[in-house]
């Protein structure tokens, strides 16, 4: 097979012809010189390609003074070094050929609303800005899975498609199943990972899953991505201190290889230099009373909104853990905790500078007779829960695990405020196309 010549490779090819083959993202014309800036995709993806009047046809020299932005091209030439080019390099094009010719390509330069780019959003991901947030969504996942991997953790694929639901019970997406009835697509697959500590010890799993949230927030979609890791013999207190390390980790990493897409977007670095352990660490109970100092009108028992993350995470200049959580709001599968059983042994950790829950995870409940009461006190049916309560029976450990949601990550690291921008194809309450 004939290599292909990319973008990302060109500092290797100066003084050799190659054949460039991309879309049109720029042109403009000087006498007899036409400037057209080509991306592929690769690396850094733009190079300038020099035409001039006289070294090609007539016809080939006006192709480029009239080939319209996003048209896909081939153009042959030799790589020179340019200090003066866009990114130090530039093509000597002797001769170009349209492969399809784009015409009236909808966004332009000028301002669009974010409506109107959602509604093109196949056409929209080709864009700086959205290459970059995509890039950086890109190493952000390579990181996760080198974190577990450098920390002998199994990838463990759990379903997608699941007859037992772990989170709450007005969030699912229902549909029926043949002739076994109503099942749900998965909020988590934190019950299945449960299962696999049995067989691995430690584990984890990404992909996506789904909420019909009502929600409609920066902060929510539909169908979003989460990695999720299970740990046989941690207790919540180890659980804390694994998420510190791997969301240091994981920001450190992103920002090592994505430092010139963060700059693109204008994201402050500081502090994401800043995610540093150790990070904050408080009760609810605490943040109860940071709430009322600020003047919410909230009482010990609520939960915590969009509003009241934002607040809390404003006050602390790095990631902080709320630990212990009342047991009536959070899930039933979360241990009570000894020392004040009406709380759970939790913790969520809020991202800074506003951008609020980012991970939720907990120490299990282990003993098969707490389970069973703690599944009747939310008045769900046990019969579904059978194969989960058997793991309490057959060489139950104390456990503890978390849950990432991927696109909050990526939207706080890119100083980007809304999570449709941190997914391909966002899927919300209002919108499920393109
Ligand atoms: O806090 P959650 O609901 O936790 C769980 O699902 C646990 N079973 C995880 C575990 O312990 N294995 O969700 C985890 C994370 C949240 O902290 C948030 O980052 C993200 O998933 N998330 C969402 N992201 C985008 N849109 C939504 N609607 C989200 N709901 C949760
Ligand atoms: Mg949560």
């Amino acid at each position: 097979m004939q290599d292909l010549f990319y973008i990302k490779d060109v500092s290797r090819c100066v003084g050799k012809e190659v054949e460039l083959r991309g879309w049109v993202y720029h042109r403009r014309r000087k006498g007899a010189v036409s400037f057209l800036v080509i991306r592929d995709g690769t690396g850094s993806g733009y190079i300038q390609c020099v035409f001039v009047r006289g070294e090609l046809s007539d016809e080939q020299f006006e192709i480029t003074d009239r080939v319209p932005l996003e048209s896909s091209v081939l153009v042959r030439g030799v790589v020179r070094e340019d200090r003066r080019a866009p990114g130090g390099y530039e093509i000597l094009g002797s001769q170009i050929e349209l492969i399809q010719e784009a015409c009236d390509y909808p966004i332009t330069p000028k301002e669009h609303g974010v409506s109107f780019l959602l509604d093109r959003r196949h056409l929209w991901i080709r864009s700086k800005r959205q290459r970059a947030i995509l890039t950086v969504r890109n190493e952000l996942l390579k990181a996760i899975r080198d974190f577990y991997d450098q920390h002998d953790f199994v990838l463990v694929d759990t379903p997608i498609l699941t007859a037992t639901f772990a989170e709450s019970e007005v969030e699912l997406f229902e549909t029926e199943y043949f002739d076994l009835g109503k099942v749900f697509l998965t909020q988590t697959g934190q019950l299945y990972l449960e299962a696999a500590i049995f067989a691995f010890n430690k584990v984890y799993n990404l992909g996506p899953t789904f909420r019909a949230e009502k929600s409609k927030t920066r902060r929510h979609l539909t169908e979003f991505w989460m990695n999720e890791a299970e740990m046989a013999f941690y207790d919540n207190e180890m659980n804390m201190d694994l998420q510190e390390e791997f969301v240091e980790y994981i920001v450190q990493r992103t920002l090592e290889r994505c430092r010139g897409e963060l700059e693109l977007l204008g994201r402050e670095i500081a502090p994401v230099e800043n995610v540093r352990r150790p990070f904050y660490r408080i009760e609810y109970s605490r943040a109860i009373e940071i709430l009322r100092e600020k003047n919410f009108d909230i009482e010990w028992g609520d939960e915590l909104g969009g509003d009241e993350e934002t607040a809390i995470s404003m006050s602390f200049d790095k990631p902080v853990f709320i630990m212990n959580y009342p047991r009536g709001i959070k899930a039933f599968y979360m241990k009570l905790n000894p020392e004040d059983p009406r709380t759970v042994l939790n913790a969520d950790l809020l991202a800074p500078e506003g951008y609020g829950e980012i991970i939720g995870g907990s120490q299990r409940e282990d003993d098969y007779d707490c389970l069973i009461e703690r599944i009747s006190e939310f008045g769900l049916p046990v019969q579904p829960y059978r194969w989960y309560l058997d793991l309490r029976r057959y060489g139950s450990v104390p456990h503890s695990g978390y849950g990432i949601g991927i696109e909050r990550t990526v939207a706080w690291i890119c100083g980007i405020k809304h999570v449709r921008e941190a997914i391909p194809f966002p899927r919300t309450i209002r919108r499920i196309r393109p």
